[in-house]
């Protein structure tokens, strides 16, 4: 990589170590990009990457052989936060070498300039809601400028698409169809860092679901903070609808979608999973508490009743679906008795799959001003008291499938196990050995027979 060792650069010399470094990422524009917290952030990274890639730049595997560093940052809880200024932390050296950093995403909307004062290295700061700007902020990166920030706040009404999305994924399509958060969940940054909702059209999405299966791509994932609240800007298709039609695009196997609100869910997205097979059947329904009480004070907008009566519907459907969900133990003021209800909600509804969470305070939410009295080791024993159970119920969940036939498809190889890795349309691990010795490409298909099972996966033999 051919920037030049500007170590004897005066640390201080940021304006004339700027120009430098412009000249050499004029030679050979390099970026180096890891991507921390959820598939959004993920997808985000695959649209980021073909920008960079459209302004001439080549992606490289390590910091040490980039021009450019970013760091496309979450903050959602606060280790993943604190993960990205360790990471600032260890490279900053590298500074001294001419490279420049970026910080993207959630941490660079939150903490904004200040990004600059912690580390002043950092020479690009940029939001997910100012991602379009981006080919506008590389120019004025390389031209040397050195504090340049991207933070579009809730104004912003646009959405960031572009036909040069640069897939990292080998078996799963990622479409955004909405961004953003209106819903302000009292404990979540979402809203803060993403901002306001807004939906892509669908014709833009019906157009990228199909360029993604000519591309040899049979597993789409729709995308959104909030899909149910998906609102259609041409007035066409309702998020049912869409689903449906993305469902029903020419090559398509399996049609996946995250995230579903209670409040918005409605029974045709149940339908319409009935109706058309190449939808999976799995929804992953985050319901944060059990407890009315702590709902409320969360500002979820639903009951434990309306919830459970939304689990009916999918348990009534005539398709064997999987449900997962997200849960938050020690909110504040959550009672022991709140806990127990969250306990009762598990036992009730019979998850597949539980994402478990300690509460975090986090900036500019309202739930910060309510007394956090809940110790760390109180909220570690519940979140251990609660996944030990959940543990129990996909033991027994999970072995109800052993000698059932299913269909997997691959997505790699288990060293550790010497197996073919996989999932099935409910999204559930299948490992499975196959008499054939060459390993199926990610993203093929293959019929899996159940001969065992764990609490996190299944186990089979390909037939
Ligand atoms: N503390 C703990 N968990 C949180 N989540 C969101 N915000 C917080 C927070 N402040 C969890 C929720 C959400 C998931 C993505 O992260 O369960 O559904
Ligand atoms: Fe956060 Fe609530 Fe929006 Fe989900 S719905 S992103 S938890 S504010």
């Amino acid at each position: 990589m051919a920037v030049r060792d500007t170590s004897d650069l005066p640390d201080a010399n940021i304006e004339s170590e700027a120009k430098y470094t412009g000249l050499a990422m004029a030679t050979e524009k390099t970026f180096y990009l890891e991507t921390f917290g959820c598939q959004m952030n993920a997808h985000d990274s695959e649209k980021v990457i073909g920008t960079l890639q459209q302004q001439g730049y080549r992606q490289v595997e390590s910091e040490g052989e980039a021009g450019l560093i970013l760091y496309n940052t979450c903050s959602i809880r606060d280790k993943a936060e604190q993960k990205v200024f360790n990471r600032l932390n260890d490279y900053k050296k590298l500074h001294k070498s001419g490279k420049r950093f970026g910080v993207l995403g959630c941490v660079a909307q939150q903490e904004g300039e200040k990004i600059f004062e912690r580390a002043p290295y950092v020479s690009l700061v940029s939001g997910s809601a100012s991602y379009r700007k981006l080919p506008e902020m590389l120019v004025r990166l390389e031209a040397g400028e050195s504090r340049i920030t991207g933070l579009d706040d809730r104004q912003t009404d646009e959405t960031f698409e572009t036909e040069f999305t640069a897939r990292q994924n080998p078996y799963r399509g990622y479409i955004t169809i909405i961004e953003g958060c209106d819903k302000f969940c009292s404990y979540c940054v979402v809203p803060y860092t993403r901002g306001k909702e807004r939906s892509r059209g669908s014709s833009s999405v019906l157009a990228e679901a199909r360029r993604i299966v000519d591309q040899g791509y049979t597993e789409i994932q729709l995308l959104g903070q909030n899909v149910n609240s998906y609102r259609d800007p041409e007035g066409k298709s309702s998020f049912a609808e869409l689903l449906a039609a993305v469902g029903q695009v020419h090559g398509i196997r399996r049609v996946r979608f995250t995230t579903s609100h209670p409040r918005d869910f409605t029974r045709d997205i149940v339908e319409v999973i009935d109706a058309i097979p190449t939808l999976c059947d799995h929804i992953h329904l985050p319901v944060q508490s059990g407890s009315n009480r702590v709902l409320k004070m969360m500002a979820r907008e639903y009951t434990r009743e309306w919830y459970l009566e939304r689990i009916g519907w999918m348990k009534a459907a005539r398709r064997q679906i999987s449900l997962s969900t997200d849960i938050i133990v020690g909110f504040p003021g959550e009672s022991e008795d709140d806990f127990i209800s969250t306990m009762d909600l598990l036992a009730e509804v019979q998850y597949d799959c539980v994402f478990g969470f300690k509460y975090s305070a986090r900036p500019n939410t309202p739930a910060l001003t309510m007394i956090d009295s809940i110790p760390d080791s109180e909220k570690a024993k519940r979140l251990q008291v609660l996944l030990d159970r959940q543990r129990e119920i996909q033991r027994i969940n999970y072995s109800k499938q052993i000698g059932e036939i299913i269909e997997v498809m691959v997505e790699g190889l288990n060293p550790a196990r010497e197996q073919i890795a996989g999932r099935s349309s409910q999204n559930k691990p299948v490992n499975f050995s196959s008499p054939v010795l060459i390993a199926p490409a990610p993203g093929s298909y293959a019929k899996v027979k159940i001969t065992a099972a764990f609490p996190n996966s299944l186990v089979g033999e390909a037939i």
